[in-house]
């Protein structure tokens, strides 16, 4: 029996997930999804991100369905498993049945034939899926959860798993180029309606396909979180500033900082991991100076810059609807050692900026030690330096992503 292109990409990048540390989100841009149909594309996405952030409702009915626990299990059997459990249980439109047939064929053709007897059995045993107070309850590890109570209440510890669990919005910058009224009527001429949302700048999308519309191929919308859209202003960017982007990939900010600028010159963008600045490649990439390097290193420039972007690398833990993988990854020794990082690296971004200058340091975390508490430490060898803006989002309580922010002024 065949199997749908859609389920075996969303296979394929499940179990990488289970068995690497690939991650979610450049998984979705990369070699398993390229020759899928813009509706497969969809559905596998679909199946991918549902199935990571239910993976805890579904381990819980896959175990009564089978009456032990899926440690044992192999990777292969356990993803066959969960994807066709996520379908059954959380996808109306497709029928049980094929659910479960293809995770038997996924399971067979992935020479794993002697499990497709089990993979059968237990889909067809699988419970319903368990009342919303229990499913919240399982939306988030335990530890997590009751980080998020002990820092932020009972209240919105509930709100921030809730909305961890949805699909997110999708949110448009739009190119200062044009009038954001005339821009929002060109986009609703080629099928994409939109609403306004807190920036004038930023659209929420309601329906349409943005990616094939001339606004999207002519540069003058982008696709960006809300919350995310609100860092790179914080920089308070001329065309005359030059800015250093510790952290840039995928590059998101680095091309928000080059539309407010009108010009990638003077923005030297630097990440560890270069080959992953894909939303910059997709510009004109030859005014930006791109740099690899690793920015808890002492920095290779003699320069100072007028204005220092760290986006640190971080736990993730503001954008779980987005990318639920991290959830599943991150453990709660962790954190001290992306402290660590994060303290290193605002140090060595703080050395490079000139007098008076400005500095953002930003995470999409919601755990205070990430934040704040990086924050202090290292302005506490910086005397005179000061923090004068905060930003702060929460998801379930303001729209978009959760993020931290905050501008710093050089002596
Ligand atoms: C939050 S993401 C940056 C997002 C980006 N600013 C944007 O808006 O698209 C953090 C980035 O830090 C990079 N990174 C991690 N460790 C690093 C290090 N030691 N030095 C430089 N970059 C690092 C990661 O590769 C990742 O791309």
């Amino acid at each position: 029996m065949p199997i749908s292109p859609a389920r075996r990409a969303a296979f394929g990048v499940l179990l990488r997930i289970n068995q690497t540390d690939a991650f979610v989100d450049e998984m979705l841009h990369g070699r398993l999804f390229e020759s899928l149909s813009p509706r497969d594309s969809g559905l596998a996405m679909e199946i991918v991100l549902g199935t990571l952030r239910q993976q805890q409702v579904l381990d819980t009915l896959l175990e009564q369905a089978l009456g032990r626990p899926l440690s044992k299990l192999d990777a292969e059997v356990l993803t066959a498993l969960r994807l066709g459990a996520y379908q059954m249980r959380y996808l109306d439109r497709i029928p049980e049945r094929a659910a479960v047939s293809e995770s038997v064929e996924l399971i067979k053709q992935g020479r794993k034939r002697s499990a497709a007897g089990l993979v059968n059995a237990a889909l067809r045993k699988l419970p319903q899926r368990p009342a919303a107070d229990v499913e919240l309850r399982l939306a988030a590890p335990n530890w997590l959860a009751l980080r998020w109570e002990r820092h932020y209440g009972a209240e919105q510890a509930g709100k921030i798993a809730a909305a961890s669990i949805e699909r997110p919005a999708t949110y448009l910058r739009l190119s200062p180029t044009l009038e954001p009224e005339a821009l929002t009527q060109r986009l609703e001429a080629e099928g994409v309606v939109t609403e306004p949302t807190e920036l004038l700048s930023a659209r929420k999308v309601l329906s349409g396909a943005v990616e094939q519309t001339a606004c999207w191929k002519d540069g003058l919308v982008r696709i960006q979180d809300l919350g995310a859209q609100m860092i790179a202003p914080l920089l308070e960017l001329t065309a005359e500033h030059t800015l250093l982007d510790l952290c840039a990939a995928p590059g998101g900010k680095s091309a928000q900082a080059a539309a407010i600028r009108g010009t990638a010159k003077g923005i030297v963008a630097c990440d560890r991991h270069l080959h992953r600045l894909r939303i910059l490649r997709h510009l004109s990439t030859e005014q930006f100076e791109l740099v690899a390097l690793d920015a808890a290193q002492s920095l290779p420039f003699q320069r100072k810059f007028d204005r220092v972007l760290v986006d640190a690398p971080c736990s993730g833990t503001g954008t779980l609807a987005r990318n639920p993988d991290l959830k599943w990854r991150l453990r709660e020794e962790d954190l001290p050692l992306l402290v660590k990082r994060q303290e290193k690296i605002l140090a060595n971004a703080l050395a490079s900026l000139a007098p008076n200058g400005i500095a953002v340091y930003a995470t999409c975390s919601l755990e205070p030690e990430e934040n704040m508490s990086v924050v202090e430490a290292v302005l506490a060898a910086k005397p005179g330096w000061r923090v004068s803006k905060r930003l702060d989002r929460l998801p379930g309580r303001d729209a978009g992503d959760g993020f931290f922010a905050v501008q710093i002024i050089a002596a």
